[in-house]
């Protein structure tokens, strides 16, 4: 089957799945629900995006609790904790198909992937219904239909990509704003991470594809988007019409109606100046830089396979700061890979110290079936990993809040998000350099970018006003 042929066939499966909605609801009385929980990033939650739109295409209707009659969890495995939880939760899915029989259960993402994983659940979880991983994830359609249709157990998995049909219906989260994939899958291979394992192989998606995409977001009334790849700056690897990063992310932000643009994530061993200008030469690019550090010990980052030094990174900081002054960066950082001493320790303190980032991510090492560091000798006990977890995140802290005072009593444009979770009289809204405000609004302003004064910072995030 050619990839028109595999989509027609696709939305055939939509229909069919959408009878099939209609008869369970008869019997049920009531309108079929689902939910869709999504774990780890940005790329897992523009899949479950893909998932919402082809449930909602067969007629399911979204709700927010888990005791829902289709209940997707769309997994990570890039810790171990973020596994453990889907166990979890698992446990809590039983009950509620105890007292559901027409209760569908479905896992799919980077945890599916991990044979290990799947072979645990079909020992100890058997009330699961449909499983499949990240390379077929556009098969949803074809997959759920016996699951709906004949009450079948379904499981899929392929250890590879082949292809994949992208424009099947999705459903964003929000309605002005929306990650965009620009290529998939990690070819880096650092020590500790299983996303290469899980992902597979980096594949660019073709320009004119990404570009076409984002038209008709911004023609939806999408203003802000966010390129999404596990280190865009390699993007445009064996694509047609030779592309890179840097000019496509100047293409993107010249789309009409586009108003900002992101990205995630950027590895620093990529970082090209052509990319710090394109940043500073297009004010659409947002003030906002994540770029992972993980470590600040040579020794370690050779060991981690990150192909930058401590003195490297520190001079990339420089020339982004030097060329974009008010540029916001974050970091991720691990703590306790194997063998860490306090000397490799004191050496990522250091690079905190002196960068000041404006938020940072802080993960304890988990180690990672299949990966190198697995079995890497010196694993460090709890008592000492959470010793410098909790110093680390005290001087990140520590930084972050001075970063963000910086910034009081300013005026800055904000794209309105949503109603204040904690206080319905607020609404909450992002600046171009990632952080949150918090300040008296009309919700009728969620999706417009309006003028606020930071009154007060409080850390991570402000209180402001309206002006
Ligand atoms: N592609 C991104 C990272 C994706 S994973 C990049 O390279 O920047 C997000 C973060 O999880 C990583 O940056 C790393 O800090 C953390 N991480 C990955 N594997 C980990 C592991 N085995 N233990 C602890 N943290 C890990
Ligand atoms: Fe993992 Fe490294 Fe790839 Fe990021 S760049 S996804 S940390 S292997
Ligand atoms: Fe997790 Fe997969 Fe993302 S392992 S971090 S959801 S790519």
């Amino acid at each position: 089957m050619n990839m028109h042929e595999e989509k027609d066939a696709l939305y055939r499966c939509i229909e069919e799945g959408a009878k099939e909605i209609k008869r369970l609801s008869a019997q049920k009385g009531e309108p079929f629900t689902f939910c869709v929980v999504t774990f780890g990033c940005q790329m897992n939650a523009r899949d479950s995006e893909k998932l919402k739109g082809v449930l909602l295409s067969m007629g399911c209707v979204e709700t927010e609790s888990e005791d829902a009659d289709i209940c997707v969890y769309n997994t990570c495995t890039v810790r171990e904790n973020a596994n453990n939880k889907v166990y979890g939760r698992l446990g809590l899915l039983k009950k509620y198909k105890e007292k559901n029989p027409l209760m569908k259960i479905a896992l799919c993402g980077c945890m599916m992937q991990e044979e290990e994983v799947v072979r645990t659940l079909k020992e100890s979880y058997p009330f699961v219904d449909l499983i499949f991983g990240t390379h077929n994830l556009y098969r949803f359609p074809a997959l759920l239909l016996p699951v709906l249709r004949d009450d079948e157990k379904v499981t899929e998995l392929w250890d590879k990509a082949e292809g994949s049909v992208e424009d099947l219906p999705i459903r964003r989260t929000y309605s002005f704003k929306s990650g965009v994939n620009i290529m998939f899958g990690c070819n880096n291979f650092c020590s500790y991470c299983i996303v290469p394992y899980v992902r597979g192989r980096e594949r660019s998606r073709e320009p004119e594809e990404i570009l076409t995409e984002i038209k008709a977001l911004a023609k939806d009334g999408v203003k802000e988007i966010m390129l999404l790849g596990q280190n865009v700056n390699s993007y445009g690897r064996g694509v047609k019409s030779a592309c890179t990063f840097p000019e496509l992310l100047s293409e993107a932000a010249k789309v009409e109606g586009i108003e900002r643009v992101r990205f995630m994530t950027s590895h620093p061993k990529d970082l090209s100046d052509e990319l710090i200008e394109a940043m500073a030469n297009s004010p659409k690019v947002c003030r906002h830089l994540h770029l992972p550090l993980q470590s600040g010990s040579d020794r370690l980052l050779e060991l981690m396979n990150r192909h930058y030094t401590k003195a490297q990174y520190l001079s990339l900081v420089e020339r982004l700061r030097e060329r974009i002054p008010d540029i916001a960066l974050t970091t991720d950082l691990i703590v306790g890979f194997p063998g860490e001493t306090e000397e490799d320790f004191s050496e990522t303190l250091d690079v905190v110290k002196r960068v000041v980032f404006d938020n940072a991510f802080t993960f304890q090492y988990s180690p990672r079936r299949k990966t190198p560091a697995e079995k890497l000798p010196g694993r460090l006990s709890e008592e000492v990993m959470r010793d410098r977890f909790d110093r680390l995140l005290a001087l990140v802290k520590e930084g972050a809040a001075a970063q963000a005072k910086k910034k009081e009593g300013q005026t800055e444009e904000v794209l309105v998000e949503s109603i204040n979770r904690q206080d319905e009289t607020l609404l909450t809204g992002r600046l171009s350099n990632n952080t949150l405000v918090h300040f008296k609004g009309e919700p009728a302003l969620i999706g417009q970018v309006v003028s606020v004064r930071l009154d007060k910072s409080m850390g991570f995030y402000y209180l402001g006003e309206m002006v």
